[in-house]
């Protein structure tokens, strides 16, 4: 029972609304029974609306924060690995030695995709981008394993996100492989989950592969960091998807698809993109006014966030792992590590940058990263959907395995009112 109430006045009309409080974080208003008042609540963008009550992930903008069912995202990159990850953040607490055994072992039965699977690639041309394949090839997944669609129940849940886990980095592998027409490689389940993605990526029949164990450690982190992030908009997109009760593969594919907008997911490729363009230190302050230009659209990909108002502290761990990956490489010269980091410099000194609170975000160093394991920048946004699915499949679960309705917003109509219809022929022309 809420304790502390909301006078709302309108007009003629007085509502008293509950004002709910969580453990942590901003209380909320609980405006879901003012529609009996006649009036909707107006927020495009949700600027301030908490669709939903989560226990998952809490984020701190102004302080930047994250934490992962309370463990902060710090202590988790440098000291977890990401299926520990997958199983706190679907379980809710860290797995002792005997669950994340029996954890790792039912991932690895699922690894495998349908040998059918292949025949979908066949349907794309070559050079499709690997996230308009992912898209499809997940969405397709449930017509494999329509005999386990039962989302009411918890052990159809539980297969589903287990192979949701499992063939994430399968396809993904294969989203690349097709697109340089190379064969699929089958994972290796004697693996680590990232030795085995590197392995699937690079790895030929014609020698054995060996995974660098810097750059598998690197790719896990990055997992781990990408793993979840409260109520984003691909987030929003499956818990949407999922109250209509769509099977979990297609919650999933739709949430692949609103990732991979540039504003969102699509925003580490398009980082790495503006490095290129921008191209030269010297070049720097030409964007940097283009950023700050009103009348010009161009934006400093990877800065800039809706929560965060503070660093990134994904974006933290990102640079310190960009650097150790660029050592490992042997490319600590990397000119687009010293564009990323003077870009940095010059955007976190200038008034524009500070009065709106823009940092970088955890894709300003992720494209420099992911470049230098050797992933092209159109798998960027792939990788991304490969760490965020646990994200995804987590909030979906935690909102089918308790009450829950259709999400069903209202609007604020602006369109013509009523009007009966012409017949064409004394229809006046244009003019
Ligand atoms: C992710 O939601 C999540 O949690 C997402 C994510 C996750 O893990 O799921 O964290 C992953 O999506 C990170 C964000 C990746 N996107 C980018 O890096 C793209 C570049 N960033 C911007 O497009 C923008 O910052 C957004 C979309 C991220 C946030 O936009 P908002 O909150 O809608 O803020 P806004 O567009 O209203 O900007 C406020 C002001 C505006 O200027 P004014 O109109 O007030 O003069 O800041 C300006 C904007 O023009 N601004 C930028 C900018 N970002 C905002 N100006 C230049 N460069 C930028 N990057």
């Amino acid at each position: 029972m809420a304790e502390q109430k909301a006078k709302l006045s309108i007009k003629n009309t007085n509502v008293e609304l509950d004002i709910l409080s969580g453990t942590l974080g901003p209380e909320v208003v609980d405006v879901s029974s003012l529609f009996k008042t006649g009036y909707f609540t107006y927020d495009p963008g949700f600027m301030s609306t908490a669709s939903c009550e989560s226990k998952i992930t809490y984020i701190d903008g102004d302080e930047g924060i994250l934490l992962y069912r309370g463990y902060p995202i710090d202590q988790l990159a440098r000291s977890s690995s990401f299926v520990e990850v997958c199983y706190l953040l679907l379980h809710g607490e860290l797995p002792n030695k005997i669950e994340f055994k029996e954890f790792c072992n039912a991932i690895n039965r699922h690894t495998m995709v349908h040998e059918q699977i292949r025949n979908f690639f066949n349907g794309f041309r070559r050079d499709a981008h690997p996230m308009a394949v992912m898209v499809g090839v997940v969405g397709a997944l449930s017509a494999f394993y329509h005999d386990k669609l039962n989302i009411k129940d918890p052990e159809h849940r539980a297969i589903s996100a287990l192979r949701l886990i499992a063939k994430m980095p399968t396809i993904a592998a294969m989203c690349y492989k097709y697109s340089v027409g190379q064969p699929f490689m089958p994972p290796k389940n004697k693996m680590t989950y990232a030795e085995n993605f590197l392995y699937m990526m690079f790895g030929t029949p014609c020698e054995d592969y060996i995974p660098n164990p810097v750059l598998a450690r690197a790719l896990d982190r990055i997992f781990i960091l990408h793993a979840d992030h409260e109520q984003n908009a691909s987030t929003s997109t499956v818990r949407l998807a999922g109250s209509t009760g769509a099977n979990p593969f297609a919650c999933i594919s739709a949430g692949i698809a609103a990732l991979w907008g540039p504003a969102h997911g699509g925003a580490n490729e398009a980082a790495l993109n503006m490095l290129h363009e921008i191209g030269d230190i010297s070049q720097i302050p030409k964007y940097i006014a283009r950023a700050k230009d009103p009348n010009d659209n161009f934006r400093l990909m990877g800065f800039g966030h809706r929560v965060y108002k503070n660093y990134d502290p994904r974006a933290k761990v990102m640079r310190e792992t960009c650097y150790e990956v660029l050592e490992a490489v042997g490319a600590h010269h990397d000119p687009f590590f010293k564009i990323a980091m003077e870009l940095e410099r010059i955007a976190l000194e200038d008034p524009y940058f500070i009065d709106r609170k823009l940092y970088p975000n955890v894709d300003f160093y992720s494209g420099i990263t992911l470049s230098a394991i050797g992933i092209p920048p159109n798998m960027f946004t792939v990788i991304f959907a490969l760490a965020r699915t646990i994200g995804w499949i987590a909030h979906w679960n935690e909102m089918i395995s308790s009450p829950y309705r259709l999400s069903r917003p209202r609007q604020l109509y602006t369109g013509p009112t009523e009007r009966n219809y012409v017949p064409m022929k004394t229809r006046e022309p244009v003019s």
